[in-house]
């Protein structure tokens, strides 16, 4: 007895019906927009793997905040491309290094604007790595101590919320009670938990420059073939004392996401990474795709399969067209 009592197409003769009854929505105020920071003054230079994309110097970041504040995105991700590089990614806890000299300067300049930070040694290091290198393998227990540094470093620059993206275990336990200690316990952890070893990360790191010089990531982030153990690695960053937990690749990861939402009642993030990124810019220069609507139909999709939270490169621009 469904047709003709049942007539699906009721609801969709018009843009006000369908906008009526749509399930999911993107809104400025729920996504985040990554930036990256460098040294100098006045510089913002296109990215070559991100086109639309730029690396700022600090004074332009600043103009970034305050547009982003004008127009209510969620949130600023904080990159740091640091002057100089060394085995221990020193840059990554100076508290005058340049994501604390960035929050400063941000912070003074825009008052209603959560700045994050990207909390992980790989964009500090000389040889790439997201930890200290000992007998060449990352060392999980002595980077723990650097990533709680470091996050301390940002909270007390202005940081709203720490972001650790280095897939060591224990890392966000550690990070919860340095911040503890020293007296930031109102500052949440985003934990990049279901953080996917990908070539989707390319482009970024022709960005911030921080391939691994030797070996992969294969040992800390997770390999693609798994799901069940995405659900373990969210499980310990809730314990561990994670606020939101992070999904990474967001469009081929949408299973996980899913998975996720219907399992923890945590709020998700979905990052859509620069290779998802970069490959619809690339799509779109050819004039194979139809670019705004690819744009807008990826990001639904992170957020239909569950994500509360959109990381993507294209948040300023859509926070100006919605
Ligand atoms: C740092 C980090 C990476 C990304 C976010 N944080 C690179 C990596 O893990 O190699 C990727 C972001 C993107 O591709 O847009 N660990």
């Amino acid at each position: 007895m469904a047709f003709p009592i049942h007539r699906l197409r009721r609801l969709r003769r018009t843009e006000r019906l369908r906008s009526l009854v749509r399930e999911t929505r993107i809104t400025p105020d729920a996504m985040i927009y990554p930036i990256f920071v460098g040294p100098g003054k006045g510089v913002r230079k296109e990215i070559s793997s991100m086109p639309g994309q730029f690396t700022l110097s600090i004074d332009r970041a600043v103009e970034v905040a305050r547009e982003a504040e004008k127009l209510g995105v969620g949130g600023l991700l904080l990159f740091g491309l640091p002057p100089h590089k060394d085995e221990t990614g020193s840059d990554a806890c100076d508290e005058s290094g340049i994501v604390q000299n960035a929050l400063r300067a941000i912070r003074q300049n825009v008052k209603d604007l959560t700045l994050i930070t990207d909390v992980c040694l790989c964009e500090y290091t000389s040889h790439g790595h997201c930890g200290v290198i000992k007998h060449r393998d990352v060392d999980n227990d002595a980077t723990l101590k650097l990533l709680a540094e470091s996050a301390v470093s940002h909270a007390r620059a202005g940081a709203d919320m720490v972001a650790p993206s280095d897939m060591m275990d224990g890392r966000v336990a550690a990070i919860r009670s340095a911040l503890d200690r020293e007296g930031f316990p109102n500052t949440p952890i985003m934990a990049y938990s279901a953080k996917y070893a990908s070539a989707f990360y390319g482009p970024f790191r022709t960005a911030a420059d921080c391939a691994p010089q030797f070996g992969d990531r294969r040992s800390y982030q997770m390999d693609p073939p798994n799901a069940r153990e995405a659900m373990r690695e969210i499980a310990l960053d809730i314990q561990e004392g994670a606020d939101i937990v992070m999904v990474k690749p967001a469009m081929p990861y949408l299973d996980i996401i899913s998975r996720a939402r219907r399992l923890y009642h945590v709020p998700i993030a979905g990052y859509q990474v620069s290779g998802e990124y970069s490959m619809i810019e690339a799509a779109a220069k050819a004039g194979w795709i139809e670019r705004d609507r690819i744009v807008m139909e990826t990001l639904t999709a992170i957020k239909r399969a569950g994500a509360d939270i959109l990381i993507t490169y294209y948040a300023l621009e859509l926070a100006k067209t919605l």
